[in-house]
């Protein structure tokens, strides 16, 4: 079941995606949080960060597992999730590196790396996860036609989503790793409560298929529609299809 809200800015989709998130911070002990990487959840980390600062909130007992990872980097690349994680939220706040799982794209079986990511965030119950979503309806790194009974994995990356990383690779597409680690649909959907925040108008086209689409693995984020819980933060060119 789909809360959609929104919103005028950036900013204020961030402070309501950060509501969310700090409701489950505020009602359980120690959540194991579920974070994604992108420039949709920058704003929400930023809110994480004050609120470490200015209330104290702590994450030393806390469990995070990110979505996904490029493959064939380093994980210290600039352009690694690793890297972009520590650089938006792990440095500023408590969480202990240990705590901290981020899929690794760069071992040499791959096919082990994901069924071992797998197994380690099956043994634990994300209470929420923050999602982006892809200009193709994509959600971690599962591009169309991924299956809904999808585990962690590697996955092949479209030429429309390297081509809006490829701003992230000195605007070279060729630099943009082609395959990538990800947690698969159903690992996500056995997530308790799920905050999805999108904004600009090159999202427009996959919220509406999100939202009001067919449930299709063409429209991956479409399988939201069987879970919960989920929270939809947009601004008004993100809904402005619905
Ligand atoms: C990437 C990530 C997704 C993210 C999406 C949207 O490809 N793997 O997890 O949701 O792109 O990114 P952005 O928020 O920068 O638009």
């Amino acid at each position: 079941m789909f809360n959609v809200i929104v919103k005028d800015t950036y900013e204020e989709v961030s402070a309501e995606a950060f509501k969310v998130m700090k409701g489950v911070l505020d009602s359980q002990k120690d959540p194991v949080l579920g974070l994604a990487t992108g420039s949709s959840p920058v704003g929400l980390y930023q809110e994480m960060i004050k609120d470490h600062k200015e209330n104290g909130t702590s994450y030393k007992n806390i469990i995070t597992f990110n979505l996904d990872e490029y493959c064939g980097i380093p994980r210290d690349h600039e352009q690694s999730y690793w890297t972009f994680m520590h650089e938006n939220l792990f440095n500023f706040i408590d969480c202990p590196e240990e705590n901290i799982h981020v899929p690794q794209g760069n071992l040499a079986d791959e096919e082990k790396a994901a069924a071992d990511y797998e197994a380690a965030l099956a043994s634990h119950e994300v209470a929420i996860q923050v999602l982006g979503i892809g200009s193709d309806g994509h959600i971690a790194f599962n591009e169309p036609g991924c299956p809904f009974d999808s585990v962690t994995h590697i996955m092949p990356l479209t030429e429309q989503t390297r081509s809006d990383n490829a701003r992230f690779f000195d605007g070279d597409i060729n630099q943009v790793p082609k395959t990538a680690i990800t947690q698969g649909l159903a690992s996500i959907m056995r997530a308790k409560k799920i905050v999805l925040i999108a904004t600009g108008a090159n999202k427009a086209e996959a919220v509406k298929g999100m939202i009001n689409g067919p449930k299709t693995t063409d429209c991956p984020a479409s399988i939201l529609q069987d879970h919960a819980d989920v929270t939809v933060v947009l601004d008004k060119a993100a809904a402005s299809l619905l």
